[in-house]
Order: structure tokens, then sequence, then C-alpha cells
């Protein structure tokens, strides 16, 4: 196996090594601005607290898909729009079904999402695909989950938000007020966040002149990873683990432990922060108010106990999906569905920069340090 130090290796050729891209630019947006060592984030313009004081999840959509704020026409407008587009083909509707209950709702999320390409026209006008996804998504994680627990998929609302309709069509009854605004902002704070791995993803699909649909599938695949999107599945989990140890739970050592073993904790780090993320404040605010009023403190004060030792430990800050995994727990939804969560709000993201991109495109083509050998001798099969 090729050792990956670049001792010995002719890099004339290869002005710009950098490992994992880091601090690379490859795109110009207008979509987010984030100051890393400040702790700010900005879609188009708007600081993303005021976003989530003021916006509702369609009107970031359409902030990011046009890059300022709709009037209320506009905004109703685009509302009925995503209504009219919130039911699924029958195709799809079968795949979900059929397929294997015990599958990661990511995977089925990103096959559905692949179908759903065969019954749009393919054309260069992407909005109205942008809108179809965003509408669809939410149909296909609640169906997926109802029927994996034996219970008959709930037809959408043709009123209502995608906050409120997602948790209509999830639990089989409408939601309160207070549910509907917790996932309305969590659908706020997760929508778009610069050049990370799934929109570079959705933007690499986009600038091979592909399709929208295989751009956010690909984009799909990228965010089910832990390193990424994955991770607010894997905090849940974590915090269930020492639950399950009972009176003798104790996340500080958990914590102590699995940084002397050189292993990550899952929610903190993060490539652009420095601080703490901006989100995570929202976030955090959420999960006490929450954990407190639906009897899962505990869980709460574990998390704030791992993020006082990671601060001690490492001055590590938590990012975005620590304190979500509480907020989703505290409103009755499974852990293997955050991630969906986190992709119903992030297609608007990543809708955004594919028309970005296909408007202003060049194919994206980096280069890779050979370090492998050259020129090797043949030998014949029956000689090796
Ligand atoms: C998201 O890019 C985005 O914007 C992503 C996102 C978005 O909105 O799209 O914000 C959403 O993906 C959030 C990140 C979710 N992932 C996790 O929570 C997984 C745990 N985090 C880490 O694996 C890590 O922090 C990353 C993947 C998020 C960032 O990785 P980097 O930039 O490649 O950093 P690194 O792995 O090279 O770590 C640098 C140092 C190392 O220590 P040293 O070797 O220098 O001593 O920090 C340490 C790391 O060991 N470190 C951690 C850690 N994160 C970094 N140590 C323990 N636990 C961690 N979580």
């Amino acid at each position: 196996m090729a050792q990956h130090n670049l001792e010995n290796i002719d890099t004339s050729q290869y002005p710009h090594i950098n490992k994992g891209l880091d601090g690379i630019v490859a795109f110009s947006t207008t979509k987010s601005f984030i100051d890393g060592q400040k702790g700010e984030l900005i879609y188009s313009g708007y600081n993303i607290d005021t976003l989530a004081e003021n916006a509702t999840f369609e009107e970031v959509c359409f902030l990011l898909w046009h890059d300022r704020l709709p009037n209320s026409k506009e905004l109703e407008k685009l509302k009925k729009d995503l209504i009219a587009q919130r039911e699924l083909p029958k195709t799809v509707l079968d795949y979900i079904k059929n397929t294997n209950k015990s599958a990661e709702p990511m995977a089925v999320l990103r096959t559905a999402v692949s179908m759903l390409a065969d019954y749009e026209p393919i054309d260069s006008d992407n909005l109205p695909h942008a809108i179809a996804i965003t509408a669809q998504m939410p149909t296909i994680i609640a169906a997926f989950d109802r029927v994996r627990n034996g219970k008959d998929i709930v037809a959408p609302l043709k009123e209502g938000s995608t906050a409120f309709n997602f948790l209509y069509m999830l639990n089989g009854e409408k939601p309160g007020d207070a549910a509907e605004k917790t996932m309305d902002l969590c659908l706020i704070l997760h929508a778009e966040h610069g050049m990370n791995a799934s929109t570079f993803t959705a933007r690499t699909i986009c600038a091979t002149e592909s399709d929208m649909f295989s751009a956010v599938t690909g984009a799909i695949g990228a965010l089910k990873g832990p390193l990424h999107g994955g991770a607010n599945t894997a905090v849940m989990n974590t915090l269930l683990e020492l639950d399950k140890q009972g009176d003798k739970a104790d996340p500080v050592a958990f914590t102590k432990g699995k940084l002397e073993k050189k292993e990550k904790i899952m929610g903190f780090g993060h490539r652009v922060y420095k601080t703490f993320d901006p989100r995570a404040f929202h976030l955090r605010k959420m999960s006490k108010q929450l954990s407190e009023e639906t009897g899962h403190v505990k869980l709460y004060e574990w998390s704030e106990a791992m993020l006082k030792t990671m601060k001690d430990e490492k001055n590590i800050d938590p990012n975005v999906d620590f304190f979500s995994a509480t907020v989703y727990y505290s409103i009755g939804i499974k852990p293997d569905l955050y991630t969906c969560i986190f992709t119903m709000s992030r297609i608007s993201g990543w809708s955004a920069h594919y028309m970005e991109q296909a408007a202003n495109n060049r194919l994206v083509r980096p280069r890779a340090l050979y370090i492998g050998e050259k020129n090797l001798d043949w030998k014949p099969v029956e000689k090796r």
C-alpha cells in the first residue's frame, strides 16, 4: 500500500495540494456567507438570527432561490405551488410500500428522489424542479416511516406549512403551534451552509450539465455520512447509549474516554467555525426548553456536560448536529429520521446552488496527486 506522504514525490505539476480542499475557493455564491472566527452566518444578505426570529421556511426557500425576500403575493404563490406538488407518483409510493422495512430512511429517500426524475420533464427551467423536490421530500420521509411501522400512509394536506404538513403526515394528527414552530425553525436553521460536502457534490454534478434530480440524489448520499449530516443521528445514539447505563451514566468520563482513544465525538467540530456555530445557539435554547417541557432534562444536562468537557479538553465547540438531536427527540421523532429532516431543509440550499451553478458554469475537475509506481514491467498472469 502506497504511503500518503509527499516525500520523494515530484509535486511540481500540482501547484495547490490541499487534503480535503481545506480553505480552497471553488465557486462564488450569493447564497450564504460564514465567518468562522466570529460565528456569523448569513443567507443571501440576512443574518441567521434575524431569519430565525422572523422568517418561515417557505420565505427562506424563496430567499435562497431568488436572492430576495418575497412580497405577500409571491409568498402565497410559492406556498400554493409547494402544496400542489406534495403528492407522490404511484410508482414512488409503491416503491416505499414494498422496499425493505429495515432499510435506512436516508437510503430510501435517496432512491425515491432519484425516481422522481422519471416523472418530471428535464428542461432548462429548474425552479419547478426545486419546488417539486422540496414539496415531495417530506411526503417520502413520512410515508416510509409509517410503512415501516405497519401504519397506513397519510396523504399530504392541501393546506398548511411544510413543517405542519410533515408532522401531520408523520404522526397522523395535526401538530400544535409549538411543535410546528420548532420544526419550522429547524428547517430554517439547516437550509443553507456554504460549500459543505453535500452542496459541493450537488454543484459538481450540476457542473457536468446533469439534471437537478441527479445533483440532489448525489447530495443526499453525501449528507448521509456521519462526518456530515449523519452526525445528528449519531449524537442521539450516543445519548441513548448513556441512558442505557442508568445511574452509572457519566457523560464527562465518556467524552474523555473517547478523546483518549482518539475517537471523534459526534456533533462537535467544524471545518469553518472556530467558535460556537451560530445555529447551535438557537438549537441549544430549544433543546433546553423542550427537554424541560417533555421530561428529558437528563439528556439536555448530559449534552451540556459533554459540551463543557469538549471545550475544556480540546477547545472544540458544538456544530448544528449536536443540539438538533435532542430537539427532534423531544418532539417525538425517531433518531434515524434526523438526517432526513436535515435533507428536507437543505434541499432549498442545494437547489439554489444548482441554479446558481447552472447560470455560470464551469466543469469541476480538480487533480489527484499520483503516489503509485510508474511504468512497471508486465508479467503474464501465470508468473505473478
Ligand atoms: C455538518 O461543512 C459544513 O458546513 C457542514 C454542516 C452544514 O451545515 O452543512 O455544518 C453540517 O456536517 C456538521 C458536522 C457534523 N459532523 C460531526 O459532528 C462529526 C464530528 N466532527 C468531526 O469529525 C470534524 O470536526 C468535522 C468532520 C466536522 C470537520 O473535520 P476537519 O475540518 O477535517 O477537522 P479534523 O478532522 O482534521 O480535526 C482537526 C482536529 C483534530 O485534532 P488534532 O489531530 O489536530 O489534535 O480537531 C479534532 C481532530 O481530532 N477534532 C475532534 C472532533 N472534531 C475535530 N476531536 C474529537 N471529536 C470531534 N468531533
